[in-house]
């Protein structure tokens, strides 16, 4: 069947595939793109084997820390340790520990916020206020009760709304601030005299692995652990106090149990990797570059759009696409078609988010592969388009 409907971007039907595929595939939003040069042999793994109590073991664990610290430009005032159980991990420990203090406000605006939303109402049983968005929308900023504890998720992973930045949190704030910052430390400019926890885990925007999640404290929150027992059970890997005193070792390196050393070395890889192109600027300049590269794509195409409809709140890590006249059916022929072709991995959208596409800009990618990815996109939305209307012959559909 010739599918002769006018293409919506103006290019022809039945498109040629592209000549160029982007050199390094990966799009996915986590566990994200290795940094450019990462192979397995050059990890150092001389930790390996080792107890992660020895010298060697503890001086590579607060080797990682220490270059977090500084990539981060985390002040003096805020501690950063390794925990168990990736960013979910960190952030249920923040949660455990430090909330039933006070009244608690959630701000939900994709999956993941939802997500810390049930863990308060159906674990803590806690009754929070809950202020929610649309995918595409944040929740009122200003609404939010600064004498409460407030937990949001700095960069929606799942629906590409980020807070634009800090300015809505209250200086003089009561409550704390508990950001799950996982998709977007490394990425934005973090205010962190307005954070009294952050969480997040090296899959990200570092391209390490899961595993492993880090927790960031602020004074307030340290204070907040000192002064205030939970009600609830803690298992002993949410655990920061030891004896009525703060586990200092935590951030140190002192894992409370056993960490992938593995793990360690290969977030190590890129910290320093990191560190080597320029630092947290040039983390920040090269998600900048990448956004700004996919952003061109979507502006010369009709059919695609942005899910975050403010600008100003759009994610420069998780963009998150709309297809005109997609549905995840179609998106899935999208997706399995760049796979296939190898000139995209994992880009369809999140399981609960609307059906689009979902394309990670974080710092480990380059700027000249999501180049080469648009004329992809468009080979891939002609031969999505054309295997649906074969696939329902006769039926029309709106563009
Ligand atoms: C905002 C957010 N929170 C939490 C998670 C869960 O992270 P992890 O699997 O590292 O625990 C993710 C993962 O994508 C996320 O994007």
């Amino acid at each position: 069947m010739t599918d002769t409907r006018p293409d919506p971007a103006g290019a022809p039907a039945h498109r040629e595939k592209p000549e160029t595929r982007p050199a390094r595939p990966y799009f996915s939003s986590g566990p994200c793109a290795k940094p450019p040069g990462w192979a397995p042999e050059k990890l150092a793994i001389g930790s390996l084997g080792r107890s992660h109590r020895s010298k060697l073991g503890k001086a590579r664990l607060g080797h990682a820390i220490e270059l977090m610290r500084d990539l981060l430009r985390l002040p003096d005032t805020h501690r950063i340790g390794i925990v168990p159980g990736s960013d979910t991990g960190a952030f249920e420990m923040a949660m455990w520990t430090m909330l039933g203090a006070r009244p608690v406000t959630c701000l939900a605006w994709e999956s993941f916020g939802e997500g810390w939303v049930t863990d308060a109402v159906k674990q803590l049983k806690l009754e929070p206020q809950v202020l929610r968005a649309d995918y595409g929308a944040l929740p009122d900023l200003g609404a939010v009760d600064w004498s409460s504890d407030v937990l949001f998720t700095w960069n929606g992973t799942t629906s590409g709304v980020r807070v634009p930045d800090g300015d809505w949190i209250a200086a003089d704030r009561e409550g704390l601030s508990f950001a799950d910052a996982t998709s977007a430390v490394f990425a934005y400019d973090m205010p962190w005299e307005k954070i009294d926890v952050a969480t997040f885990s090296w899959q990200k925007v570092l391209g390490g692995e899961g595993g492993h999640g880090v927790l960031i404290l602020g004074p307030r929150a340290v204070e907040r652990l000192q002064t205030y027992t939970p009600p609830w059970p803690l298992p002993k890997i949410f655990r920061l106090m030891a004896k009525a005193a703060l586990n200092e070792g935590v951030f140190k390196g002192e894992t409370i149990n056993t960490p992938s050393m593995l793990a360690v070395e290969d977030a190590i890889f890129a910290l320093e990797w990191a560190k080597l192109i320029g630092g947290a600027e040039a983390l920040l300049a090269r998600t900048e570059a990448n956004a700004a590269a996919l952003d061109r794509i979507v502006a010369a195409r009709d059919w695609l759009g942005h899910l975050a409809a403010d600008p100003a709140t759009r994610s420069k890590t998780s963009v998150c696409l709309t297809v005109a006249g997609a549905d995840e059916a179609m998106i899935k022929t999208m997706a399995s078609l760049l796979e296939l072709e190898e000139a995209a991995y994992d880009i369809a959208s999140y399981r609960d988010a609307p059906p689009g596409l979902r394309i990670w800009c974080g710092a480990t990618v380059e700027a000249e592969d999501i180049e080469a990815l648009g004329p992809w996109l468009d080979w891939a939305y002609d031969q999505a388009r054309i295997q649906e209307d074969n696939s329902h012959p006769g039926e029309g559909r709106d563009p």
